[in-house]
């Protein structure tokens, strides 16, 4: 890959080993740079000194491995000696929802604070990889001059992320774009000559820019998805199919084909809490922001709409067994965060259902989830469907796509397919002699 020439290498520390601050570190290692990553989590650290991943996430642990082994990347518990070695500090520290919807941001200050404690005369620059709320940058500026001791030279800047979970390396190394907020050309000529090797358009704008910016793109791509599945009720009033409305809407480039899937919507750790926090913040700043709290109620919907057809067609759901396949948020990762298994499988429960569950990844997570004796977890797809009534799928793992349907017709005791993420043709599996229900199609 040509990002592994020329570039000027700087000492980084990456406060966080959580997705964005491992990957982010990882990558940074592999393109020349000498990474310290921290993390206080000190069975985190202490595992990923002996190369064990603390999640899932395709390529990461080649890159881990590969930049531990020639000491381009360490791993630390103590941040002042992380942020003392370094003339960079990458803040990926986890920003997590409180009741009133806002972002959790006492792990930022303390990593300002522990900035302002560490400056010991050489220039440093402080960079937010998190997604924060517009004005933390602001805020963390204040609070290191707040504390520092001396009058030891900084810059904060505002550096969001846009990677996916299970496309995180891929994204890192060939992004759409790199969005940098600074308020000083020094700052700005740093963070170029670090990515100097990624071929991406750069944006650079002001601080507050570049943190509205993270959180206006998540919150327009769960609003596509949640206009998609909008349009996907209609259709299963109206008898049309939103599939092919999806791909002909897509073909036109001022719409885009991705995040165009209407399913059983959105879950992960970013949509839900990031939706949540720029409505939070807008309303502070005089802003009642109506179109996004409708894209979450239309996503709330979406998973009990699906369980109602999976009732239309069984009636009773008491002591009926169904077996959930496909646990966390999305394929390729095994995180349950804010999963739409998680309602859809409560609410199965409520109604009595027996269930057999599976996921490719996510077993560990949902078994730490998912306590109730009416459940049982599978080993494999086969296993889990069984004696079934009904099978959902709820991710689109591609084992899925290659599923034997002739075997699970035979081992189930109804052949009912409930595709929450249209993965499935409906005459394919009707020829099969399957029920089909999709999601407005
Ligand atoms: C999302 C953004 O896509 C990243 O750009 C961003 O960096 C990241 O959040 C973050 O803020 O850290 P991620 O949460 O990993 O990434 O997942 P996505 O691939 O965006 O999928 C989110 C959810 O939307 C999944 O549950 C997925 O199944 C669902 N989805 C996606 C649909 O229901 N329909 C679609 O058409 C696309």
């Amino acid at each position: 890959m040509s990002h592994k020439k020329n570039i000027k290498v700087y000492n980084l520390c990456v406060v966080g080993a959580g997705h964005v601050g491992l990957v982010a570190a990882a990558c940074f290692s592999e393109l020349g740079h000498k990474v310290i990553c921290v993390d206080n989590d000190k069975k985190r650290v202490s595992a990923l000194r002996k190369e064990i991943m603390p999640f899932y996430e395709p390529q990461m642990a080649p890159l881990v491995k590969k930049n531990l082994k020639r000491g381009n990347l360490v791993f630390s518990t103590s941040l002042d000696e992380g942020i003392k070695k370094s003339d960079v500090i990458f803040v990926a520290v986890g920003t997590p929802p409180q009741a009133d919807g806002s972002a959790d941001l006492t792990s930022v200050e303390n990593v300002a604070r522990a900035v302002a404690k560490n400056l010991d005369g050489d220039y440093k620059l402080v960079i937010s990889k998190s997604t924060v709320p517009v004005q933390t940058g602001q805020r963390a500026k204040e609070t290191i001059y707040r504390y520092r001791k001396n009058n030891a030279e900084f810059d904060v800047a505002s550096n969001p992320e846009f990677l996916r979970e299970g496309k995180a390396v891929y994204d890192f190394f060939y992004p759409d774009r790199i969005v940098i907020g600074v308020e000083t050309k020094r700052a700005e000529t740093i963070l170029k000559e670090i990515y100097a090797t990624i071929d991406a358009p750069v944006i650079v704008t002001d601080i507050n820019t570049a943190e509205l910016i993270k959180h206006a793109s998540n919150s327009f791509l769960a609003t596509k998805i949640s206009f998609i599945n909008a349009v996907s009720r209609v259709c299963d009033l109206a008898g049309a199919d939103v599939s092919k409305v999806s791909l002909a809407m897509g073909l036109d480039k001022r719409i885009g084909k991705d995040f165009l899937d209407a399913g059983v919507g959105y879950g992960g750790f970013c949509f839900p809490k990031d939706l949540e926090a720029f409505i939070y913040i807008s309303k502070k700043l005089g802003y009642d922001f109506r179109l996004l709290k409708e894209a979450q109620n239309i996503n709330e919907e979406q998973r009990s709409y699906f369980v109602e057809k999976i009732k239309e067609h069984l009636w009773i759901l008491k002591g009926k067994k169904i077996a959930v396949l496909g646990l966390s948020f999305k394929p390729d990762t095994d995180d349950m965060r804010f999963a739409p298994a998680i309602d859809i499988i409560a609410a199965l429960l409520k109604e009595g259902a027996i269930l057999s569950l599976y996921d490719p990844q996510a077993r560990d997570e949902a078994q730490e989830l998912f306590k109730d004796k009416r459940i049982k977890f599978s080993k494999n797809s086969q296993e889990a469907l069984r004696g079934v009534d009904c099978v959902c799928f709820l991710t689109e793992w591609e084992e899925f796509k290659n599923l034997d349907f002739k075997k699970a017709k035979k081992a189930m005791a109804y052949p009912l397919v409930a595709d929450g993420r249209n993965m499935f043709q409906r005459d394919e599996l009707k020829a099969l002699g399957f029920e089909y229900i999709g999601m407005g199609r």
